[in-house]
């Protein structure tokens, strides 16, 4: 591989790493805020996956070493880098966090699936690498959309990208009679 395309896939990896640390940290903040009848299901389902993502940051960041470049794993460098917004939920129902994970997910998979086609040519092992990540993200993101689909496969929160509305008609969508029978 030339250095050029080694810079180039370590800054793609610094963005993989930007977003999958945020996520981690996302997913123990709800793990603490989570309440309601469904608080345990969902308090107990999310360490796994804050193990896993953290997992992920891990080797993430051992990539970009390992092709020369420093990663930068510093709180206010995440922050500053990030180009979505801070999780905005604070103590809530499992549905309504489970709503809005939805969204955090979503977008976390979209850069890794965009990830995975910029890496293609310049570095197959890096790509490699995120594709396997992107197989347990995309299962994380199925056990939470679980919580939000009817028997016919509709989605409480379809359509709904930002974190907010989701939360909110995600809640909604369980408390409809149409949706509990
Ligand atoms: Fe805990």
């Amino acid at each position: 591989m030339s250095t050029r395309d080694g810079t180039e896939v370590a800054a793609i990896l610094q963005d993989r790493l930007n977003a999958l640390t945020d996520l981690h940290l996302t997913l123990k903040h709800v793990h603490w805020n989570v309440v309601g009848p469904h608080f345990i299901a969902v308090h107990e389902m999310l360490d796994p996956q804050v193990d896993a993502v953290r997992a992920m940051t891990d080797e993430t960041a051992e990539r970009i070493a390992t092709l020369g470049v420093s990663p930068i794993g510093t709180p206010g460098a995440v922050v500053a880098a990030r180009t979505w917004d801070d999780y905005s939920l604070g103590r809530a129902g499992a549905i309504e966090h489970l709503g809005a994970l939805e969204v955090v997910y979503s977008g976390v998979i979209e850069g890794h699936r965009k990830a995975i086609d910029a890496t293609e040519d310049p570095d197959p092992v890096t790509q490699d690498m995120l594709i396997e990540q992107s197989r347990q993200l995309e299962l994380f993101h199925w056990f939470v959309r679980a919580h939000l689909e009817s028997a016919g496969g509709e989605l409480s929160t379809e359509g709904e990208s930002h974190l907010q509305p989701a939360a909110k008609k995600a809640g909604e969508g369980a408390k409809s009679p149409r949706r509990s029978r």
